[in-house]
């Protein structure tokens, strides 16, 4: 049973006075990759072929990814009238492969790949409370707190079937740390990039990495605080097996906020020129 659905949303809340015109297009690409979850529970079934629990697991998360794709797509509508959410996925999903024919894990081994599902639900579970916090218009809001609850729930999912596999293939902990550090990495990569193409620029405009990159993180990383990184930090070092409280975790959050701060900098550099 999913914890909210679409219909329980108060829609006929929606303020467009106070709907954010920065968070717009961000909503629209968000529901991109949201959209996409069900090809990638195609993955997750034949990498967990002879495990029933877990691909049932996923098969009811996708529903939920799914879910959130479509509520910020129907959100998105609301504030842009002009904008066709199937059309732009459509787009999306004609341009963007995940490697669904892959019979074992991209990383290496279960253990990795869930643990890059947890950098994933990390990332997300922090996006969506930051925008929560940072948005006046009620119908985002009431959104985004749902989702960024799911999201957390992800994050614990793929959390305790981790632990069941790392009893199991005992994977080490630089091993851990490295699959971790390549997933958050993999942030600009083309999934994000490619949806903010999609979800706001033209078909006749060409698809370009770093311009769309640029685009997409420097608007995204406007409405962190720090707060949001520090409890994100916690659960990357719970998922590598690092104490989530403590001097490190605290150091790595700082490092991390000033490097935020230093790239977001750096994509409004490239995004002016
Ligand atoms: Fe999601
Ligand atoms: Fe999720």
């Amino acid at each position: 049973m999913k914890h909210w659905r679409i219909e329980d949303v108060a829609w006929d809340r929606f303020d467009p006075a106070r709907a954010d015109p920065d968070l717009v297009p961000l909503v629209k690409a968000a529901a991109m990759v949201e959209r996409n979850g069900t090809d990638y529970a195609i993955y997750l079934n034949r990498v967990f072929a002879d495990d029933p629990d877990f691909r049932r697991a996923a098969d009811m998360w996708a529903a939920e990814e799914v879910q959130h794709g479509d509520a910020l797509g129907r959100w998105a509508m609301l504030a842009d009238p002009a904008w066709d959410y199937t059309a732009a996925f459509a787009r999306y999903k004609a341009g963007f492969r995940l490697p669904l024919d892959a019979l074992a894990s991209v990383r290496g081994s279960r253990t990795g790949e869930l643990i890059a599902r947890c950098m994933v639900e990390t990332g997300t579970s922090s996006y969506y409370t930051a925008l929560a916090e940072a948005t006046q218009e009620p119908v985002l809001k009431q959104i985004c707190k749902n989702i960024a609850a799911d999201e957390f729930r992800h994050f614990k999912l793929f959390y305790d079937h981790m632990r069941r596999y790392l009893a199991r293939e005992n994977i080490g902990l630089l091993r851990r740390l490295r699959i971790a550090a390549g997933r958050i990495g993999e942030s600009e990569d083309d999934e994000l990039a490619y949806a903010w193409h999609c979800g706001n620029e033209p078909e006749a405009q060409a698809y370009e990495r770093t311009r769309c990159t640029a685009a997409y993180m420097g608007r995204a990383m406007a409405f962190y605080r720090f707060r949001h990184i520090e409890r994100g930090m916690g659960m990357i070092f719970k998922s590598v097996g690092l104490a989530p409280r403590g001097r490190l975790s605290d150091l790595s959050a700082r490092g991390a906020w000033r490097l935020l701060q230093w790239r977001r900098r750096r994509f409004a550099q490239r995004l002016a020129a």
